[in-house]
């Protein structure tokens, strides 16, 4: 007899106990191992009065950014980079910025302001219920 068996038995044990948080797809960060969290819903962002006019505010617990023109109108993205799927992480005033790769966008349009990026954000809807600001993706 070895103490082989015993040790094979433990692997054997690890391996299981981690193979229910694996087969989820889940990570310690709430992120998928498809890449970062989207908006799959309507989702609650926070209040109204955050968004000022010609500003926008970036959501990066939901990726994704709302912005209001001088008129009031609202306009959300979804603000997972078009280049190689990096969540944005930097707004300087209407400018997003990727930290993986520098490319930036428009948050009031989507537009791509510089490349690598190609390919505008992806719009979102977003709509004010009872003074706070709900985003999901457009249908
Ligand atoms: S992933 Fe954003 S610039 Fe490359």
């Amino acid at each position: 007899m070895s103490a082989r068996p015993a040790a094979s038995r433990r692997t054997v044990l690890r391996g299981a106990a981690l193979t229910p948080v694996a087969a989820l797809g889940l990570t310690a960060c709430g992120r998928t191992e498809e890449g970062p969290a989207r908006l799959t819903g309507p989702t609650e962002l926070g209040p109204e009065s955050e968004v000022a006019e010609n500003g926008a505010k970036l959501y990066r617990d939901h990726n994704v950014v709302v912005s209001r023109s001088a008129d009031g109108t609202l306009k959300a993205y979804d603000t997972v980079c078009t280049h190689a799927g990096c969540p944005v992480n930097k707004l300087e005033g209407t400018r997003l910025i990727c930290p993986c790769h520098g490319s930036e966008f428009d948050a009031t349009t989507g537009k791509v302001l510089r490349e690598p990026a190609v390919a505008p954000l992806k719009a979102m809807a977003v709509e004010v219920r009872n003074g706070t600001l709900v985003a999901k993706p457009q249908t």
